[in-house]
């Protein structure tokens, strides 16, 4: 079983391919599938600004296009004490993971837990959960 310890030491290993020439803020991200697969992603800018990405939601258009659907935890690092997912994530999160944990992580190892629900509670939706 992949520890947290290693869920975030991928995202830290990963955040070295963030492509962030515009604000210099390099973030990193791990994916655990609940069938073990991990798919990692970094935040990737753009100089019209609008078109860029956020490390998580590389991660997770990577592993939905993949053909995955349960996820159970992500792990987001940053260099400070720890990184929050951005507004815009959390909705894509809640999107495909309602049940999913988050390790907020610095790179010293350092991090703290949280789940989706927490992040973003009344998420919008179409549909009622049933
Ligand atoms: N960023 C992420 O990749 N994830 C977050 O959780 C917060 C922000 C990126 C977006 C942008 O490339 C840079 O960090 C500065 O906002």
């Amino acid at each position: 079983m992949l520890t947290d310890e290693a869920l975030l030491q991928m995202a830290i290993d990963v955040r070295d391919r963030a492509y962030c020439p515009y604000s210099g803020f390099a973030v990193g991200a791990a994916l655990l599938c609940d069938d073990g697969t991990v798919y990692t992603g970094v935040n990737i800018e753009n100089a019209a600004y609008g078109p860029s990405i956020c490390a998580e939601r590389t991660a997770i258009f990577k592993a939905v296009s993949e053909g995955h659907h349960g996820f159970t935890k992500l792990a987001v690092v940053c260099d400070r004490d720890y990184c929050q997912p951005c507004g815009t994530c959390r909705q894509v999160l809640w999107e495909h993971a309602p049940d999913l944990e988050i390790l907020m992580g610095g790179l010293d190892g350092g991090f703290r837990r949280t789940t989706i629900r927490a992040l973003l509670p009344e998420a919008f939706r179409l549909k009622e959960a049933g």
